[in-house]
């Protein structure tokens, strides 16, 4: 099937910072080969999780996710790669981390849904709308790094 480089938005919540993960957690992305191409440290105001999150107001969680993800800062990434979305998902494993298997992020560093780690958009609509919600295009630096063989320049 044809793979399609693409780019994908992450959000290191800020359980992230607390646990000192931070550099855990971007080993484990970069290791798998996704390419950082944006990054910020960000405290999101209410506002910010109400764009980002607009689709669950009314949702039971929706308080509480509000208020955890307002709760300290947060690492807002831009990532490309081949097939980035669904590699970041997988990667990140399912939104429950008692689902979410050994050898995934949620799955070896989460212990409750509302303090999952990680957010990953779940389509390449979805990532472009909140890559667009924290980044200027001129902030986000697409580059080559001589790797392109191990990480999907391979056909
Ligand atoms: S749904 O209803 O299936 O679309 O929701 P889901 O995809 O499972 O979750 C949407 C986001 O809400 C977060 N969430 C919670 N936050 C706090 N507390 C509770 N109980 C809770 N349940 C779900 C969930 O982590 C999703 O956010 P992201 O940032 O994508 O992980």
């Amino acid at each position: 099937m044809e793979r399609v480089y693409q780019r994908t938005f992450a959000l290191l919540k800020p359980g992230v910072l607390q646990r000192r993960l931070v550099g855990t957690v971007l080993s484990r992305i970069e290791a798998k080969g996704l390419k950082i191409i944006g990054m910020k440290l960000l405290w999101l105001t209410r506002e910010q999780c109400k764009v980002q999150y607009g689709e669950h107001e009314g949702k039971y969680f929706y308080p509480p996710l509000l208020e955890y993800m307002t709760s300290g800062p947060v690492i807002a990434l831009v990532l490309a790669g081949y097939d980035a979305v669904k590699t970041l998902r997988q990667l990140a494993g399912p939104t429950d981390p008692a689902q979410a298997p050994p050898g995934t992020i949620r799955g070896d560093y989460g212990t409750l849904t509302r303090y999952n780690i990680i957010h990953a958009s779940d389509s390449e609509e979805s990532a472009e709308r909140e890559i667009s919600l924290y980044f200027q295009e001129e902030e986000l630096h697409d580059w080559e790094d001589g790797n392109t063989y191990w990480y999907g320049g391979a056909r």
